[in-house]
Order: structure tokens, then sequence, then C-alpha cells
């Protein structure tokens, strides 16, 4: 089976957990795609669904396959959420913001009562870090937290697309770092927040109700 297969048998089995009238938050990336095709093909088939989506890609991509679109303040809650993730290790901890998406992936878990994760089984770690851990920094101050960053041990790379500055949806830079030395991810992420400019980490470690790996035979189920 291939990556590609596994992420869409993931998303099949995901979709399993929406129901008729619920409100949904839809993921970012390569994983969210499929998921996002088969909503769109149950709200052809009939079934009323409010989706949130968690980046511009993802809400172009909705709104083509005639997914109903709001904006978070139009709803008081997310009933559920899928989305993909780049790394997840054994306690439902993540790192997600490979696609730049994480400022508000971040901000629609917090919001969503049941958060699914989907993904192909090279996302399944013993411990996070081989995967860059994205930091999303405003412009004003990146050069700062990079130097800061590096002075700390952590290896910051600013993201770059096609030659130019990488900028989020947000209109933010990212800074991909270097934790897998590092064990106590709660004080990190607790230390990167307190910096003046950083806005958001990929770190969920939190909020992830189910995690649905697809695999060669079936999904395996992790709750
Ligand atoms: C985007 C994300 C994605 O969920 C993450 O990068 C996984 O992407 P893919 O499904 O393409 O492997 O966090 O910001």
């Amino acid at each position: 089976m291939t990556a590609d297969q596994e992420k869409k048998q993931a998303a099949l089995e995901a979709v399993k957990y929406i129901k008729n009238n619920m409100v949904v938050g839809l993921g970012t990336g390569s994983t969210a795609k499929h998921m996002i095709e088969a909503v769109g093909q149950m709200v052809a088939e009939g079934v009323n669904l409010t989706c949130v989506p968690s980046s511009d890609a993802t809400e172009k991509l909705a709104k083509e396959l005639g997914i109903k679109i709001v904006e978070l303040h139009e709803v008081d809650h997310i009933d559920v959420t899928i989305d993909g993730a780049d790394e997840f290790d054994g306690d439902f901890q993540l790192i997600k913001g490979g696609g730049g998406a994480l400022l508000r992936e971040k901000i629609l878990a917090w919001n969503t009562k049941f958060n699914i994760i989907i993904a192909d089984s090279s996302k399944d770690v013993k411990k996070l870090g081989a995967f860059k851990l994205p930091v999303e920094v405003i412009p004003f101050a990146t050069k700062q937290i990079k130097t800061y960053l590096e002075a700390e041990g952590l290896k910051p790379v600013q993201r770059m697309k096609e030659g130019n500055e990488y900028r989020t949806d947000e209109n933010n830079n990212i800074l991909d770092i270097d934790i897998f030395e590092v064990d106590d991810l709660q004080e990190l992420e607790i230390k990167l927040l307190k910096i003046p400019g950083v806005v958001e980490t990929g770190l969920f470690l939190d909020s992830t109700s189910l995690i649905i790996v697809g695999k060669e035979g079936g999904s395996e189920i992790k709750e």
C-alpha cells in the first residue's frame, strides 16, 4: 500500500464520525484533501454539514466541491475536526504545520469537541522531532527570534518558497526548529510562546481525541 493509499483509507474511516447537521472542521494537507473530497461526496448525497476550513487552500477546495463554508465566529463550537499530522507519538502528541496552516489548525482544534487525526503509517513515531517543528513568527521579529533560538541550540531554519521567505495565510514567517533532543515538550511549548513575536507553534500536545492510521488490511484506530 502506498502512503497516499494509507492517507485515503484513514480519511474514509474518519468521515464515518461525521453525522447529519454537524459543524465540521476541515484540516489542511494531502491527507486532509482525501477527507475533504469524501465530505464533498457526503454533501452531494444530501448530508447537511457546515464546515470551517483551516486554510485558504482548504476553503478553495471545499467550495469547489459544494461544501458549505462558514467563518469560525459564525458557529459557537465545532463538533468534529479531521486533520493530518506530520508526526504523532504514543501519547497523542503531534507535530503539525508542515503545510504552514498550524495557527488556524490549532485554533480549530481548541474550539472542537472531538479532534480526529488521520495519517499514513510513516507519521507514527516513538519520539517527536525527526520532522522539524514549525514555529509561526511575526515578520517584524523573525531575525531576533531566529538569533535567540540559535543560541538555545534549536537550529532554526527560516522556511522559504521559490526563493522568497515563506508567508502563511496570516502573512507570517515560519522558523522550522530541531526539537529532537528536547524531552519536556510542555516546557518547550511554554518557553516558545513566551517569546514576543512568536504567534504559535506546531506542537499539539493535548487536543487529539482519536488517531486513525491507514494500513494494509484496514485502518488502525487509536483512542
Ligand atoms: C498542515 C498540516 C498537515 O496536517 C501536515 O503537514 C500533514 O500533511 P500531509 O497530510 O500532507 O502529510 O499540519 O499545516
